[in-house]
């Protein structure tokens, strides 16, 4: 089977580790021990797989520069499905990623065909306000694309590395798919890749938190990343099997190549368009040759991009089962939703209980099949001991879905009416974050 990840039509997917083999993303667990004080989703193995998550995580532990950076297309209403990607920013954010939040109003006015008000209406309606009332500081980066100019820019910059065949093979587009949406595809990879520009303090490691519908726009995104260097490092042999590196630098300045040769120790000869590194003399051995070359592509006006990171996790079902989806309301409850109305959708969900109480006490109900155990494991419950808890009671047949429900809807309730006075002290603050947008 071949399994389709697209980033405009997110179907359900049934097999997640076909996407470890298909698509080269590593499970994540792996790396669970590497990750200090990891988020719920990372504990639960709600995140199953990542790309390169391995960077971000040593920086957090080492304390060095990294960021972490979402997009949303303004389609709609804010549902529980962002709070996931917006929580998990924010998690990022403080453990010291400097934070960028993209409203991808480009995609929603070529995708969509959105008017400018209406993006920007549901861009801040909708998405900015829940951002900050689930506690984004204002020490990070909001933006709508249309009006950040870095992006823009550079989305045309990315744009000479891409070509239609491999948007095709990536995305599926055809003759029929529009310029501007072809666009929206470069202006997501600038997204992406601009917290890496100078103005932010240069090339660090950048970390996607996503749903695998969007792993399509990550893979071309690292793809550019690549592209868009300077210089480029190849391992290659010669004749008689000897290793040696190798600098390729088609459009640098012929002046950063001999600087490049002046600032790598060990015998290293120069050719009109790349560098030999015979010898590296430098005991910390690949790393910092890569940090020279980088250095040396930055001083001369080159990007230096490293490739992005991006997790992955797992999509919540809908509360009556199957997929949750904006286009069916009782699937979902949206972040602005009346609380009652929200505590009710909760009491009506579909839980993996017996038909009657005897059976249930006698055979246990099915967690993990049950879309009140999956609200508390995404959103209602912080602590994991709570949460094992209900999962043993419930299986052993000394819970009852009564209990569940009860205790779910009220934790909706408050959630949602604590998470809307916060969006109210939001609309309040949004000079602090640089937004400029008056209700009509
Ligand atoms: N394509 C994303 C969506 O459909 C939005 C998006 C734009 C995005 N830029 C991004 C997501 C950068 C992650 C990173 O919602
Ligand atoms: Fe779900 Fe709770 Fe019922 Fe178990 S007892 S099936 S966790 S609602």
């Amino acid at each position: 089977m071949n399994t389709k990840l697209d980033p405009w039509n997110s179907g359900e997917i049934s097999d997640y580790s076909k996407l470890f083999e298909e698509f080269g993303i590593s499970p994540f667990e792996a790396l669970l021990p590497e990750v200090p004080n990891p988020h719920k989703y990372m504990r639960r193995k709600i995140i199953f797989g990542h790309r390169d998550y391995g960077q971000v995580a040593k920086a957090m532990r080492e304390g060095t520069p990294f960021s972490a950076m979402d997009g949303f297309m303004p389609s709609g209403k804010v549902h529980l499905g962002h709070k996931m990607v917006m929580e998990q920013l924010i998690w990022h954010q403080a453990q010291g990623a400097d934070a960028f939040f993209g409203i991808a109003d480009r995609e929603a006015f070529s995708v969509r065909g959105f008017s400018w008000p209406k993006c920007k209406e549901i861009g801040v309606e909708e998405y900015v306000l829940s951002l900050i009332a689930l506690g984004f500081k204002p020490e990070g980066h909001i933006y709508f694309q249309s009006e950040c100019e870095n992006v823009k820019d550079l989305a045309f910059e990315l744009g000479t590395k891409v070509n239609f065949s491999e948007l095709s093979a990536i995305y599926g587009f055809s003759g029929e798919t529009n310029l501007s949406h072809m666009l929206s595809v470069a202006t997501q990879a600038a997204d992406i890749l601009q917290p890496e520009l100078a103005e932010y303090g240069g090339p660090k490691p950048v970390v996607v938190p996503a749903g695998p519908d969007q792993d399509p726009h990550l893979r071309l995104t690292r793809g550019l990343a690549g592209k868009m260097n300077m210089f480029r490092l190849e391992a290659r042999e010669d004749k008689n099997g000897k290793k040696y590196m190798s600098v390729r630098g088609k459009a640098a300045p012929a002046k950063a190549l001999k600087e490049l040769k002046n600032r790598i120790p060990g015998k290293v000869r120069l050719y009109e368009e790349h560098l030999d590194i015979l010898e590296f003399s430098d005991p910390s051995g690949f790393e910092k040759l890569e940090k020279i070359v980088r250095e040396v592509a930055l001083e001369f006006g080159g990007y230096a991009f490293l490739p992005p990171a991006s997790t992955y996790h797992r999509f919540m079902s809908g509360l009556q089962g199957g997929k949750m989806s904006s286009s069916i309301p009782d699937s979902h409850i949206a972040l602005t939703e009346a609380p009652k109305a929200g505590a009710k959708k909760v009491k009506k969900a579909k839980t993996g209980g017996c038909v009657t109480l005897e059976e249930q006490k006698k055979e246990g109900g099915k967690p993990d099949e049950c879309s009140v155990f999956e609200l508390m494991l995404f959103h209602l419950i912080e602590d994991d001991k709570e949460l094992l808890e209900i999962r043993k009671e419930c299986l052993a047949g000394e819970r009852m879905c009564g209990a569940c429900k009860q205790l779910a809807s009220e934790l909706m309730y408050d959630f949602l009416k604590d998470h809307q006075e916060k969006r109210e002290l939001a609309r309040e603050q949004l000079d602090e974050y640089g937004i400029n947008y008056k209700k009509e």
